[in-house]
């Protein structure tokens, strides 16, 4: 093990930003979004306000030297008469024109009364013609000002200056003015972003209730409303609350299909369960009974297990559709049945069972669970064998095309009449006539449970000629 050394320190800012993001991800939605979006609107209002004090000052100092290089001019036109260090004007009040003064290069024939702006060794280059003109800031009389030092072409230096602190104080206004702009903007980010974000959050709001209400209720009934038209248009969270509710109708029917086969199971295991309680009360009461009566007794209780043993598996197989999809694997749909087949053949050595394979279809695969195609294909042959008179072939096709694959399944029995045609893929379903046949009515049920969860199609028809056909249609990918 190694000895644990002192921890590196963190820098204190990081931390503190990462505190800060695990606090605002703590806050509702709802916080966050008013949050994001008033900094949003606030930044850009903050922004726009600090841009446009900054141009807003630029121009007013821009303004100043405009002025300045134009009294400049106007004072350069007269300098031509005037003695050196004249002094123009009186920069002391505010509204005075500017004041200008003449300095020679050499300092040597400066006048006897001093300047009454600042000279410099700046200025003497400027008036020697070694330097251009430039601008200066100083102080005139306690107050800001600005000044411009130009040459002149006879060997001297114009200074003219003029009070600055007229444009600070225009400066300080338009400062004091975008501020108040600026707050009221960040005020009214405020506002926005809590508008924002409850009428944006106000559909996830109500799908969250109606969650909860279905999470305390336990009722799939629930819906969430959407406004009128299509979701396809709408809104990321309209599209949310359709799908949710998709959800929702799925839940509420895979809810309703269970109960109801709760309910027919229940209501199915009744009858036989009766019966069998009859039996083994009579059976119970052993000595009264003649041999006869007793052997009658025994075969019905024999009867009635298989038969509700039989139910209990189709149940068991029936229900078994809602567990998740096991892994698909790529069937060979003619092993299948001829393994199926055979099975049958065992199962029902009275039957002839016929199998003509096409070629094409030898080798043809489909995707599925190989169990329950075989269960589906059992439960085909079994009522072809069941509903068939003993000796009558049962003729099984599996024949290929371009687009499918198609297994056919053909007795010579009476067949399935019309009237029960629609329903005898219904669970516990049984035509009036195979009430006295041993079933659940519950094999064509699963049958084509099997075949839509495979997207096979199944179908039954009358054979022409008599008997029943069931089609089994896979298209071909
Ligand atoms: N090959 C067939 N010939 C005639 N009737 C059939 C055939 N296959 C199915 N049926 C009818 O369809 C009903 C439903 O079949 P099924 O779900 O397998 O139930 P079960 O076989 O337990 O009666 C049967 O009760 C019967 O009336
Ligand atoms: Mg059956």
């Amino acid at each position: 093990m190694t000895p644990a050394g002192p921890r590196p320190s963190r820098s204190g800012g990081g931390d503190g930003r990462r505190r800060h993001a695990r606090w605002l991800r703590r806050r509702p939605l709802r916080t966050r979004l008013t949050l994001a979006a008033s900094a949003a609107v606030a930044a850009v209002a903050v922004g726009v306000c600090v841009a446009a004090f900054l141009v807003i000052r630029h121009q007013l100092l821009h303004q100043l030297d405009l002025h300045l290089s134009q009294s400049a001019r106007l004072a350069a036109q007269q300098a031509q008469h005037e003695p050196l260090g004249v002094l123009q004007g009186e920069c002391r009040y505010l509204a005075a024109p500017a004041c200008a003064q003449l300095v020679p290069a050499d300092a040597a024939r400066d006048p006897e009364s001093p300047y009454r702006l600042p000279v410099t060794e700046a200025t003497r280059q400027v008036a020697a013609g070694q330097r251009a003109a430039y601008y200066s800031e100083l102080d005139l009389a306690g107050h800001r000002g600005r000044m411009l030092t130009r040459p002149l072409d006879d060997g001297r230096a114009l200074q003219v200056a003029v009070r600055a602190d007229t444009v600070d104080r225009g400066v300080r206004q338009a400062a004091w003015l975008l501020g108040a702009v600026g707050g009221v903007g960040v005020l009214l980010a405020g506002g926005l972003g809590w508008w924002v974000s409850r009428t944006g959050l106000a559909p996830v709001g109500r799908l969250t209730a109606t969650a909860e209400r279905i999470a305390s209720t336990r009722d799939a009934r629930h819906r969430i409303e959407l406004p009128p038209g299509s979701p396809d248009g709408a809104d990321e969270v309209t599209r949310l609350a359709a799908s949710f509710n998709l959800m929702l109708d799925e839940l509420e029917r895979s809810v309703t299909a269970r109960r109801r086969l709760v309910a027919d199971a229940s209501h199915e295991l009744r009858t036989p369960l009766t019966a069998l309680r009859t039996n083994v009360e009579l059976l119970a009461r052993g000595d009264r009974l003649t041999d006869a009566q007793r052997q009658r007794a025994q075969a019905g209780l024999d009867r009635q297990l298989r038969e509700v043993t039989l139910l209990v598996n189709d149940l068991i197989e029936l229900a078994r559709d809602e567990e998740p999809d096991p892994l698909l694997e790529e069937v060979r749909l003619a092993a299948v049945v001829a393994h199926t087949v055979s099975a049958a053949r065992g199962h029902w050595p009275d039957v002839p069972f016929r199998l003509s394979t096409d070629p094409d279809a030898e080798t043809a695969t489909v995707a599925g669970v190989p169990q329950r195609l075989s269960r589906l294909m059992s439960s085909l042959l079994d009522n072809a064998a069941k509903y068939s008179p003993p000796r009558e072939p049962v003729e099984v096709t599996l024949t290929a095309s371009q687009s499918s694959l198609e297994v056919t399944v053909r007795d010579h029995g009476p067949g399935i009449a019309a009237e029960d045609l629609p329903y005898v893929f219904d669970r516990f379903y049984r035509a009036r006539s195979a009430r006295a046949l041993p079933g659940s009515g519950l094999g064509l049920a699963m049958a084509r449970q099997i075949a839509d969860a495979h997207d096979a199609k199944l179908t039954a028809e009358h054979a022409p000629g008599g008997g029943a056909l069931f089609r089994l249609l896979f298209p071909r990918t």
